[in-house]
């Protein structure tokens, strides 16, 4: 058993509404992580989940006509179809509406209590509903959330999380852990925003009910966000902290987010843990957020993504690769088809899957469909080998880093030059002129595929998976310390006729 573990989490989802193309965008990101992670040989705990209460999801049950528990279980079980769908690795799915949240949202409240960090008071501000979040006077710009969210006015008793005590405390914890933030310009956004001063945080409500009840305090339900963000703690058994879960993921590795709730994330939660003589998690990463075809995707556009009806038209392969592969992680993307077909049709179907037809139907008729025995390399095959097995320090390296284009970038450059390495050592002549360095080069391409399918299993892991059952990889012999020498293909072995990988998109002719 390993002692490398690693937590990851998504933010969980507000049951408002169905799952759209930006709930599947953070959870791929941590989903091909995770099985990074699981073939790299550690403990993984994949955290997923969906956000149940506050005045939001209150509201959208009234609107459906249904009490907020039955709205939030159809709703949420949506969520868990989604998963299904994209063929996501989660471990563990949370609803806040659990039993075992509750107990450790209002444990966690009880501690910050008992340390002076809460008291009691009356909030008399703005409050978004839609962002579920309070806002100053100054924030606003023309008398709406900076967000664009409408805001109401709100006085209520309320009890207060003494925030603006934890500024220093805070300033000091990012400049400590200069990786707690990324990418760059969102740390810088944090730093300044606390430089800017904390105000204390209203964290209990009194005019609506559907919330975490406060202990001992019959009118209050906690603020959403305190209740939320406490997730990812109670799925490692959190108030237990001797629980074998919580002593092996806490600190959490990677919260993956949205830009838009990186002050929750990396202001809020921070200062709860701290306060409450928690370790913050080790890293939040903030993405950006996808346009369609140019436009700010919105219910009232009409322009939603619907991540069920993209795999349906495209394959879902297809678009676990485009999402990650198109836009830098980090920055804003432009989802649009034309963008999708040519990633598809390109670096997929044109490059990989044409690399591993040519190469498996030509061994195929002209070499006994078995993996060719190679003589001595020359400087171009050790040049290719040493590409393909180099793969895994990049993969590590960017991968670690949360940059996915980077290194999806990397595999397809081994890939192209697979294809100019063929076209150059051109097999077909060699078959009339030198057999045994035909087979040589042969040998070659057979790795290069090989060492690709491995690496690239977390991001497309059906695909991979028929690349790797083509060349007949053991299944025990596909995680990642087989990338290289130590899973070199053994010569004479059998290989399995090619079947189509990547099917080409093709638009209906105009
Ligand atoms: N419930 C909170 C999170 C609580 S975590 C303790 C929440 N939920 S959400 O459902 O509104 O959003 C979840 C994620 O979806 C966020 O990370 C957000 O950035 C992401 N996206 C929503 N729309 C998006 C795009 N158009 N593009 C990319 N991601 C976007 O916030």
């Amino acid at each position: 058993m390993t002692s490398k573990n690693y937590y990851i989490t998504t933010p969980i989802y507000y049951v408002n509404d169905a799952p759209h193309i930006g709930h599947a965008y953070t959870t791929l990101a941590c989903d091909v992580l995770a099985r990074f992670k699981r073939l790299d040989g550690y403990n993984v705990r994949f955290l997923t989940g969906t956000d149940e209460h506050g005045q939001k999801v209150e509201k959208s049950a009234k609107l459906a006509g249904l009490e907020p528990q039955a709205f939030t279980d159809k709703v949420s079980q949506n969520f868990r179809d989604l998963l299904e769908t994209v063929n996501f690795s989660e471990d563990d799915f949370i609803r806040t509406t659990e039993p075992r949240h509750i107990r450790a949202a209002q444990a966690l409240w009880n501690e910050l209590l008992s340390r002076g960090d809460i008291y009691l008071g009356k909030y008399a501000g703005w409050y978004a509903v839609r962002d579920e979040a309070f806002y100053n006077e100054s924030e606003l710009v023309n008398g709406k959330a900076p967000t664009g969210a409408d805001v109401e006015w709100v006085e209520e008793p309320s009890y207060f999380f003494k925030l603006s005590a934890w500024q220093e405390r805070l300033l000091k914890f990012y400049e400590e852990n200069p990786d707690f933030i990324a990418p760059e310009a969102r740390r810088n956004e944090v730093i300044s925003f606390v430089k800017g001063g904390l105000t204390d945080l209203s964290v209990s409500r009194t005019s609506f009910t559907w919330g975490v009840p406060i202990p001992n305090e019959p009118n209050h339900i906690m603020y959403v966000w305190l209740d939320a963000l406490t997730n990812y703690i109670t799925a490692i058994g959190y108030p237990d902290t001797s629980a074998a879960d919580y002593k092996k993921f806490w600190p959490a590795d990677l919260h993956m987010v949205g830009k838009d709730i990186i002050r929750f994330h990396c202001v809020y939660w921070p200062a709860f843990l701290l306060a409450a003589g928690i370790a913050p998690p080790k890293r939040v990463f903030a993405h950006g957020w996808w346009t369609n075809e140019g436009q700010k995707i919105s219910k009232s556009l009409g322009n939603v993504i619907d991540p069920v009806a993209l795999v349906g038209k495209y394959g879902l392969d297809a678009v676990r690769y485009f999402l990650l592969r198109e836009v830098p992680f980090g920055q804003d993307g432009d989802f649009s088809h034309d963008a999708v077909v040519r990633r598809m049709n390109a670096e997929l179907a044109n490059d990989f899957g044409n690399l591993v037809q040519r190469v498996i139907a030509f061994i195929h008729k002209n070499a006994g469909g078995q993996v060719p025995s190679p003589a001595a390399f020359q400087a171009v095959d050790v040049d290719l080998r040493g590409a393909s097995y180099g793969l895994i320090d990049k993969m590590r390296e960017l991968l670690d880093q949360q940059m996915f284009h980077k290194f999806l970038e990397a595999v397809n450059s081994v890939v192209v030059e697979a294809n100019q390495y063929i076209d150059q050592q051109a097999p077909w002549t060699l078959k009339k002129t030198d057999t045994e360095r035909m087979h040589t080069v042969l040998y070659i391409l057979c790795e290069a595929i090989r060492n690709a399918a491995l690496v690239m299993q977390p991001f497309i892991p059906e695909s991979a998976a028929k690349i790797l059952d083509i060349l007949n990889v053991p299944q025990n012999q596909r995680s990642l310390n087989f990338v290289g020498e130590s899973g070199a293909l053994k010569p004479s072995s059998p290989l399995n006729p090619a079947v189509p990988v990547f099917p080409k998109f093709m638009d209906a002719a105009a």
